[in-house]
């Protein structure tokens, strides 16, 4: 009866770009979703019978990925759903991974391709970067061409991706929720629109790719000062391409004047933003003040991991 868990994420750069075959970094956070897996008469869920409908990242995992008898399936998540922090993916993850630990062990590119497998399946998503951070923990850096580091390689449909390995130090972010729920599937569509018909779109898309190449090097050094600026060019960036929104821009200038920079994370429109700091006192409040909810995290954490027995 496997115990198996897996964090949730931010994305410290490069989102909406990576879908152009820019790179992107994500990073593991301390929140943690916990599935407890045991065989049993019939499929359930917390007590509920599995419903394709209420359960669909479950469901189409038992469906896809498990070849064996009917599975009790108990879900206990830290991470916030539909606030961008990768709680689906978290649960991808966490069930593969005990349907693995089940088998005889986890087996982290198997893991990591199925749940990018469910991913794509109950969300059409564009790329398979929560899923691998989920599984690996620590940081990935995922881009359309192979360099230092390679975990896996992933392919979907005509396109691919590299997921690296990126190092990450123990450093202290604030999340700040606006409250609002954005579906990724159209913000994605919207920048897709606007990079089709104007070549000044994709010249801001281009700069997103050197900066999270450029913020790659920073987090190696443990330069914070420079990283948040790049996080905050990024975060400009991201608004030019009108991903931003009243609410997170709110949370983002709440953060600046304590952090060391800050950003939307993830698709935008909603959802949640991020701030570097070393005052994460003052950027709680000052996200409160504005009506926001702030979480504190490090960075730095495993992924996927057996919890017990
Ligand atoms: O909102 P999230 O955490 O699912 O992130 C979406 C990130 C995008 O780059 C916009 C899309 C993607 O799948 O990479």
């Amino acid at each position: 009866m496997p115990v198996v868990s897996a964090p949730g994420k931010i994305i410290l750069l490069g989102e909406h770009a990576v879908v152009f075959g820019k790179p992107a970094i994500a990073m593991g956070i301390d929140m943690r979703l916990t599935c407890k897996v045991a065989e049993g008469r019939s499929n359930m869920v917390n007590g509920q019978p599995l419903s394709d409908r209420y359960h669909s990242y479950i469901a189409v995992a038992i469906r896809d990925h498990w070849d064996g008898g009917p599975l009790n399936v108990t879900v206990d998540s830290e991470i916030p759903t539909g606030s961008g922090l990768g709680s689906s993916a978290a649960l991808s993850v966490a069930l593969l991974g005990a349907m693995s630990a089940m088998r005889g062990g986890i087996d982290e590119e198997g893991v990591a391709r199925a749940a990018f497998d469910v991913e794509s399946k109950v969300q059409g998503r564009a790329s398979p970067l929560d899923t691998s951070v989920s599984c690996h923990g620590h940081g990935v850096y995922i881009d359309s061409i192979e360099g230092e580091g390679l975990l896996w390689h992933i392919e979907r449909d005509v396109r691919q991706w590299y997921v690296h390995h990126c190092q990450v130090p123990d450093l202290t972010f604030v999340i700040g929720f606006t409250g609002v729920r954005a579906p990724t599937g159209p913000l994605v569509a919207k920048v897709k629109r606007y990079v089709d018909r104007t070549r000044f779109a994709m010249e801001v898309v281009d700069e997103i790719g050197t900066i999270t190449e450029e913020g790659a090097r920073r987090l190696r050094d443990r330069d914070v000062v420079a990283l948040g600026g790049l996080m905050t060019r990024d975060h400009n960036l991201l608004t030019i391409l009108g991903v931003s929104s009243p609410e997170l821009q709110r949370l983002v200038d709440a953060a600046l004047p304590y952090s060391y920079g800050a950003k939307l994370t993830g698709a935008g429109g909603g959802g949640s933003m991020i701030a570097l700091t070393d005052r994460p006192e003052k950027v709680v409040e000052a996200i409160q003040r504005r009506g926001g909810t702030p979480y504190v995290v490090r960075t730095g954490v495993d992924g996927v991991r057996v919890e017990g027995d």
